[in-house]
């Protein structure tokens, strides 16, 4: 008889105690449910709690894009799981301008808060704890974008770039320890905040001499949903994936075959 170990379906993440960032609504909702259904205890986190938090997750209020943001999180996640397990950096985003001159340095700065900087001062808090039980499984999203990087987008790719380069480095530091590090990089997925952004991308688009905005040919036909990116981060924090650490998973439908 064949014994089918952490398949979908089971609840291979029994145990285990998950934070997920922007776990709210879009592709970190998605995440929430996926651990959830796999049997961790999750706790989800954003600036305010919507209706969108998925059933059976707690929730934390916090700002990513500061210190202090980071550290309420980590006592929360602490005094609410007792540690955690997996650690899923998913807030993110930006907002487009009209090319690389018109990012304020505010701007620059905020992307880099909360697609780069949010996550290094979280794992700061939250390795250390990995590292003493030696293991842990950490992922960062970032996005496909990042192989084409557009003018009204520059300070976005430029720190979700960042994020994909320090992710491979603190990969091959804990991978002494046990803990696995990967990042996911969607393509265009129907969410909240993407059909916003792509919104405000055509109206940049349509005031700019040039035309940056991409005419998206996605070879699978569809935009991604949720749960596309969802599952993926759910294999690589299951024990299917003990063996890999250090990628990046590229979510885009065959949009960017060069990645
Ligand atoms: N959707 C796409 O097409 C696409 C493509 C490539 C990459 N991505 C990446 O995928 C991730 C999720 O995107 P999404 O489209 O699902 O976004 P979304 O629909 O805008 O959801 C974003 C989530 O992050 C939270 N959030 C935003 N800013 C935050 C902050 N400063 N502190 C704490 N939480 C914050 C939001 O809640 P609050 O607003 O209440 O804080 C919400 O829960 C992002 O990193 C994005 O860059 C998305």
């Amino acid at each position: 008889m064949t014994t089918i170990e952490n398949g979908p379906g089971t609840r291979e993440l029994a145990g285990k105690r998950a934070l997920v960032t922007g776990g709210s609504r879009g592709i970190g909702a998605a995440v929430v449910r996926q651990l959830l259904d796999a049997g961790a205890e999750v706790v989800a986190a954003a600036r305010s709690a919507t209706g969108t938090v998925p059933e059976g997750a707690a929730f934390v209020e916090a700002d990513v894009r500061t210190r202090a943001g980071a550290q309420t999180l980590a006592a929360a996640a602490q005094e609410m799981l007792g540690g955690v397990d997996i650690l899923v950096h998913n807030a993110g985003g930006a907002r487009p301008h009209e090319g690389s001159s018109a990012i304020s340095d505010e701007e620059w700065q905020d992307a880099l808060d909360l697609n780069y900087l949010a996550s290094v001062r979280l794992d700061a808090l939250l390795v250390p704890g990995m590292r003493e039980r030696r293991s842990g499984m950490i992922v960062h999203v970032s996005s496909a974008v990042v192989l084409t990087p557009v003018a009204p987008f520059l300070h976005y790719t430029a720190a979700k770039a960042a994020l994909e380069n320090y992710s491979r480095g603190l990969a091959l530091e804990l991978a002494p320890f046990g803990i696995r590090v990967n990042t996911v990089s969607p393509g265009r997925t129907a969410t909240p905040g993407g059909e916003a952004t792509r919104e405000q991308w055509a109206e940049v688009a349509a005031r700019m001499d040039a035309t940056p905005s991409r005419n998206a040919v996605v070879p699978l036909g569809r935009d991604g949903r949720p749960d596309d990116i969802a599952h993926a981060v759910r294999f690589l924090v299951s024990g299917r994936a003990s063996w890999l650490t250090g990628r990046n998973l590229i979510l885009d439908g065959g949009e960017f075959p060069m990645g």
